[in-house]
């Protein structure tokens, strides 16, 4: 696949949800996005015996990492750790807006300090053959200015960064939490349009709100890729309907099948440091519309882990044909 297909289709990170066992499940659905995975802090990386779990993955490449940090050296230091998971792609987070990110001098907060973002960048080279990439915002509270932006990607780039994810909103710093902040302020893809024209070169991925098969096909239209978040947690069948859009030849995933083999996943994985339900919570989503849908969604991520016999009762689910009917067993694309 060249460089530029490769990032046509990504998954935005997202804490709580882009662990190795939705990305395994997400393979599944999709063969060709690009995967990414919750964000984890450099520090934790170094200082946090409990930070194992979140840097294994499923071999459900392509997948790139993410990190946070504030200060260039242990960013570099924890990507030497990275580096023996054998991850595809570094991605360094300058959107994060919490609170958390702001005490520790990183996110979104860096979008001021391209420099120091540039540093890191070079520090982190220094130490992997990886990739690098940032997934950025437009702009930080009110500032409307688009040379930040422009002057951002520019010191960024220099430091041979060649993919740019771009949320296409500010991040605002104060009075709003993580959640608002990703439906205020109002969603910009202009500027995000006019980053791919003032720098042809680079690849610029277009994230944020991004939901509808015909908008994903006018984003693409203008921009190298689009990365898709909440949608995919909702509907991870929407990955299918795209990829059959880009590449024709996809053929069409079936429901049923994958949670059958996603219950193969869960049989060969579970261990005594995981619940049944960080597998489980991962399979609501693919519940809606069916019957009994809102039970079987509880269940799911919550009451199944009460359960004797956790997998048997998975097993008698899954297997029932009665819960599937309702929407039919394939995804279908919608258009509008
Ligand atoms: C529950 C949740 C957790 C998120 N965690 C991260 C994260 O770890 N790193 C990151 O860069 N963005 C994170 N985001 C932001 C998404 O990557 C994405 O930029 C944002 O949701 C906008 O895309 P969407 O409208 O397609 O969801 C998170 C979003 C959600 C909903």
């Amino acid at each position: 696949m060249d460089m530029k297909d490769k990032y046509k289709l990504c998954v935005a990170p997202m804490m709580g949800h882009t662990d190795r066992h939705f990305r395994f499940l997400l393979r599944m659905i999709s063969k060709k996005s690009m995967l990414y995975t919750e964000m984890v802090a450099a520090n934790s990386i170094m200082y946090k015996k409990d930070s194992h779990s979140k840097l294994m993955h499923s071999n459900e490449k392509p997948v790139g990492f993410q990190v946070a940090g504030d200060e260039p050296k242990t960013l570099a230091d924890s990507v030497k750790i990275i580096n023996k998971y054998d991850y595809d792609e570094i991605n360094l987070n300058i959107g994060c807006p919490s609170k958390r990110a702001q005490a520790g001098g990183f996110g979104a907060c860096q979008f001021d300090n391209p420099e120091l973002v540039a540093t890191a960048v070079r520090e982190i080279s220094k130490v992997t053959n990886l990739p690098i990439s940032v997934k950025t915002r437009l702009g930080l509270n009110n500032n409307s200015n688009y040379n930040d932006l422009y002057n951002f990607i520019n010191v960024v780039s220099n430091e041979n960064v060649k993919v740019f994810h771009i949320h296409a909103r500010n991040a605002i710093l104060k009075g709003i939490n993580p959640r608002k902040n990703r439906s205020v302020p109002q969603i910009n893809y202009e500027w995000v349009y006019r980053i791919k024209e003032d720098y042809p070169s680079l690849i610029i991925i277009i994230n944020g709100e991004i939901s509808l098969i015909k908008d994903i096909i006018l984003h693409l239209d203008k921009v190298d890729g689009v990365m898709i978040g909440r949608e995919v947690c909702n509907n991870p069948f929407i990955l299918n309907d795209i990829e059959r859009l880009i590449y024709p030849e996809t053929k069409v995933s079936n429901k049923q099948d994958i949670v059958k083999l996603y219950l193969e996943y869960i049989i060969n994985n579970i261990n005594k440091y995981e619940k049944i339900t960080d597998f489980t919570k991962h399979l609501a989503c693919f519940f809606k519309g069916t019957i009994g849908s809102k039970h079987t969604r509880a269940y799911m991520c919550h009451e199944i882990k009460y359960e004797k016999n956790p997998i048997r009762k998975l097993e008698e689910l899954i297997n029932k044909e009665a819960v599937w009917q309702q929407d039919g067993l394939e995804s279908n694309i919608k258009v509008m």
